[in-house]
């Protein structure tokens, strides 16, 4: 992951401010931090493997000797010890400063690494924080808008250099490498996760990988591109039509882009998720595709291209101004063809704002990549 200022805002505040709510509301003595997103997210660290524990005033941010000098020019607030053994290093701290709850999310640390921990920190329960400390990522600040905004733009100006390989004869794993490429080219980190880019049949498949197929008149194409830039994470796809596409395919294209704005018309602050998810599902179930839109309506973004909140029929989340959120329902036809929108979209006061910018409507993404 490529390093580069973080304008976010967090690492300005400090880790005991930001976690002070969750000591409190959780009576615990210190929270213990692994994940290397969170890391990032609170106190600015890009490398792979520290442990920050937090206390209620002040932290300690614990790394190996291959991150040290990284961690001293990336982090503020924090006392950087080096350590070959960050878990010993920090259980022994806290038991000579008296810990006795600490806290920890268990999901993302494997069930190894937490009875070891057990054994290192003999005399200290720790408690379970589940999502906690990922639910801090959720809404996001101006500056980490301006940032998901900012990889949007570059993953829009990447597909708008391929988009006249979409044509009869090229192949999808031609095009995912040019898409690529452009990333690269354009200074992005690289991509968030691996180009689906799946023609006719084969977008019937959510998560197709790009292969030799080539693209034949009258197919649907599933274009769905990510992009890291700066650390933050863009997510988008677009259904390119290659020439005139048959009847059924432009009315499930449009019922599509009917249940994607039946979603973003729903998302709004006080409305639990759930909805937001019914009401691109029940567009598509009222037409009788129902059966065919298997996934969710959506999902957090940010540092990671799947965070909290979900869209789902799961979901226990309610909408909050500054969450980001894709809106991406689909329908896929086994042996036919599938249709696919997405788009990021940030909760405002009122309701809700896309940071995409590409049209959605059938082709009007070939205009737009032509600039008309
Ligand atoms: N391509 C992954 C997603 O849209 O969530
Ligand atoms: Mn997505
Ligand atoms: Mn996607």
């Amino acid at each position: 992951m490529a390093s580069g200022p973080l304008l976010t805002g967090y690492p300005l505040v400090s880790p005991a401010q930001r976690l002070g709510p969750l000591l409190a509301a959780e009576r615990l003595d210190a929270i213990a931090v692994t994940e290397p997103l969170n890391l990032r997210h609170l106190v600015g660290f890009t490398g792979s493997n520290g442990v920050l524990v937090v206390w209620a005033e002040r932290a300690v941010f614990y790394t190996d000797s291959r991150y040290t000098l990284q961690a001293r020019a990336e982090t503020r607030g924090v006392e950087v010890v080096e350590t070959p053994d960050l878990d010993r290093a920090a259980g022994a701290d806290l038991e000579r400063g008296g810990a006795r709850y600490v806290g920890l999310q268990a999901p993302g640390l494997t069930a190894a690494r937490w009875r070891r921990l057990e054994r290192i920190a003999r005399g200290i329960d720790l408690v379970d924080l589940k999502g906690s400390v990922d639910a801090l990522r959720v809404a996001k600040t101006p500056g980490e808008i301006a940032h998901l905004t900012a990889a949007a733009r570059l993953a829009e100006e990447a597909l708008r250099a391929v988009l006249p390989r979409v044509a009869v004869g090229v192949t999808e794993a031609e095009v995912a490498r040019e898409f690529h490429l452009e990333v690269l080219r354009r200074g992005g980190d690289g991509l968030a996760f691996e180009t689906i880019v799946a023609g006719g049949e084969r977008g019937a498949l959510p998560h197709a990988r790009p292969g030799a197929r080539a693209f034949q008149a009258g197919d649907l194409v599933v274009f769905d591109f990510g992009v890291r830039l700066g650390g933050y994470c863009a997510d988008q796809t677009v259904t390119v039509p290659v020439g005139p596409v048959a009847a059924e395919a432009r009315a499930v294209y449009d019922l599509v882009l009917r249940a994607q704005a039946a979603a973003l018309a729903a998302l709004k602050p006080g409305v639990p998720l759930v909805e937001v998810d019914r009401a691109a599902r029940e567009v598509i179930r009222a037409a009788g595709y129902g059966a065919h839109f298997g996934h969710g309506t959506g999902h957090g973004i940010g540092l990671a291209v799947h965070e909290a909140p979900t869209v789902s029929e799961r979901s226990d989340d309610v909408a909050r101004e500054g969450m980001v959120v894709t809106v991406e329902p689909g329908i896929y036809l086994e042996g036919r063809f599938g249709v696919r929108l997405e788009d990021m979209a940030r909760v405002t006061a009122d309701g809700c704002q896309r940071l995409t910018s590409i049209p959605k409507e059938l082709g009007a993404v070939l205009d737009w990549a032509r600039g008309a």
